[in-house]
């Protein structure tokens, strides 16, 4: 079954510019899925859509066949869908271990021991004590991004959605951070979605789905 799923999706920017036409796309848990097009194609605002931050202008999308403009749009974000977006807004004052801390927080759900939480996610993305405890500002863009991935796992959201993850780092790098949504979609059974014009992230993906231009007027 899938946990979302685009029903006849079209999206116009102020009424003329129809950047999105009669999209139909399902995604399910323990997938990899990239969105690719060229650019202008309309790949941020389908994310900005699955994630709930814009509203079709027509069609409608489900998570686990509730209609999104039924769940309460903070919940949606905060608990079920993780969004990491293309400048990772983190807060580049506080440590790595300060932002997941602080998702944890907005989120709302009950966690117990945050800080120690928070330094098992970030080992899980291959960060250590030394680099948690570093602020932003001083991590390289590889890092950056793995933080970016910790905190959305912070609060456990079923889908993960990712605009350009890659966009900014090295081939090997891209690899890494590939191999983090790979394990899980594989070993977490997360459903995990990813803007990309990077071919590579593409042929890593389970599922590729291809905005053409004939979906663009
Ligand atoms: N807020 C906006 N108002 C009007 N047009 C926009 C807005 N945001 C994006 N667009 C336009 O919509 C098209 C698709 O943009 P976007 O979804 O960012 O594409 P992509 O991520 O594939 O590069 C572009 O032509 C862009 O200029
Ligand atoms: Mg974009």
């Amino acid at each position: 079954m899938s946990i979302i799923k685009m029903e006849n999706i079209s999206y116009t920017y102020d009424k003329k510019k129809n950047i999105i036409s009669n999209l139909s796309y399902e995604f399910e848990k323990g997938l990899v899925y990239s969105i690719v097009g060229k650019s202008s194609a309309g790949k941020t605002t389908l994310l900005s859509m699955l994630s709930g931050l814009a509203k079709p202008t027509n069609g409608e999308i489900f998570y686990n066949d509730l209609s999104l403009s039924k769940i309460n749009q903070f919940d949606y974000r905060s608990k079920y869908v993780g969004v990491i977006f293309q400048s990772y807004n983190l807060l580049p004052h506080l440590t790595a271990e300060e932002n997941v801390i602080l998702s944890m927080d907005i989120s709302g759900k009950k966690i117990e021991n945050k800080k120690q939480v928070a330094l098992e996610l970030l080992k899980s993305v291959g960060l250590n004590e030394d680099i948690a405890k570093r602020k932003i500002l001083k991590l390289s863009g590889g890092e950056q991004q793995r933080v970016a991935i910790a905190r959305t796992l912070s609060f456990d959201p079923d889908v993960i959605l990712a605009d350009e993850p890659t966009g900014n780092l090295d081939q090997d790098t891209e690899n890494a951070i590939m191999n983090i949504f790979i394990d899980l979609a594989k070993q977490k059974n997360k459903c995990v979605i990813l803007v990309t014009h990077s071919p590579k992230v593409a042929s890593m993906s389970d599922v590729k789905y291809e905005l053409k231009k004939s979906d663009i007027q």
